[in-house]
């Protein structure tokens, strides 16, 4: 009886401590992998120090800037690691390209210049997702942060003609609020189609510094029929001015 009390407490004290272990073991490898994060701190960077991390050498982080914000996307390698489809981002600043979209030669850079202030908003959202994404690690030295630290005059401009860029996009929701959108549905068979509840599908182009962001330029709305006078908008080719269903 003894005996066998006394093999319930040696079990079960065998059990604490290989609980105790795995909360230990648990406890620690989440730190030695936050300490490996912390290998870069928040700091001020060099484009050459940076250019150092863009995914060639696996034993390090891999980093890329947007304007001048420095990220760890180590865990994003499948992206940013070599052969990924985002590879270029790394190891460099180059702002320009989350709008143009180009990938080569002198799409590469960090310069804004001559973007529409909703184009300059998409950038500015793009450092957002990787504020929530990723881990900031510091700043990079040059158009966006001089050798302070602070923020350039070049990046307070682009933050305030992002802000321009939200206004107007604001604004143009409201716009559309007011006036329906198309339904619309699309089959291998019957190819698109565009219909309204009420009124009558006219394509809409929307304003040129909206629609330079690209793809959105153009949508379907519904008008009633007293409102089909205005200008700006198209009937869909083939569709009769008073019909319901449009193919596209
Ligand atoms: C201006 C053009 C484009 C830019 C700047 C861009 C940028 C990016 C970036 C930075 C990521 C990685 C996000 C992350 O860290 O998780 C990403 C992911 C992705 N992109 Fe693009 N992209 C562009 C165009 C496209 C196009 C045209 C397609 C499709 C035809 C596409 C499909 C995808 C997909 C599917 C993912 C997610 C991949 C995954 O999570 O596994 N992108 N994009
Ligand atoms: C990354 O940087 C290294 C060292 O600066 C360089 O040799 C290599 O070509 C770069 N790789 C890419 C993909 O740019
Ligand atoms: C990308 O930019 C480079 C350099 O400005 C240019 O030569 C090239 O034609 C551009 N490519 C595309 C697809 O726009």
């Amino acid at each position: 009886m003894k005996k066998k009390m006394l093999g319930g407490t040696k079990r079960t004290s065998i059990v604490v401590l290989l609980a105790s272990a795995v909360a230990v073991i648990s406890f620690i490898i989440p730190l030695l992998r936050h300490h490996q994060s912390k290998l870069v701190v928040d700091r001020l960077w060099k484009p050459e120090e940076l250019a150092i991390y863009n995914g060639t050498d696996a034993n390090l982080p891999i980093l890329l800037a947007i304007l001048g914000s420095v990220f760890d996307v180590t865990k994003g390698k499948s992206h940013y690691g070599p052969g990924g489809s985002y590879s270029h981002f790394s190891g460099r600043d180059a702002s320009r390209a989350f709008v143009s979209g180009n990938f080569t030669g002198d799409g590469l850079i960090d310069s804004l210049h001559g973007l529409s202030s909703v184009e300059v908003k998409s950038v500015v959202d793009w450092r957002d997702f990787y504020f929530r994404s990723y881990i900031y690690v510091g700043n990079l030295i040059g158009r966006y942060y001089n050798s302070q630290g602070e923020k350039t005059k070049y990046l307070k401009g682009v933050e305030a003609k992002a802000a321009r860029g939200a206004q107007l996009l604001e604004k143009q929701k409201n716009e559309e609020a007011k006036m329906p959108s198309c339904n619309s549905k699309w089959s291998q068979q019957e190819g698109g189609e565009v219909w309204c509840d009420v009124g009558y599908p006219r394509l809409v182009q929307r304003p040129h510094e909206i629609a330079l962001t690209g793809k959105m330029s153009r949508r379907c709305a519904c008008y009633k029929e007293e409102e089909l006078g205005q200008p700006g908008l198209e009937v869909y080719k083939g569709c009769d001015y008073l019909s319901k269903v449009c193919a596209v």
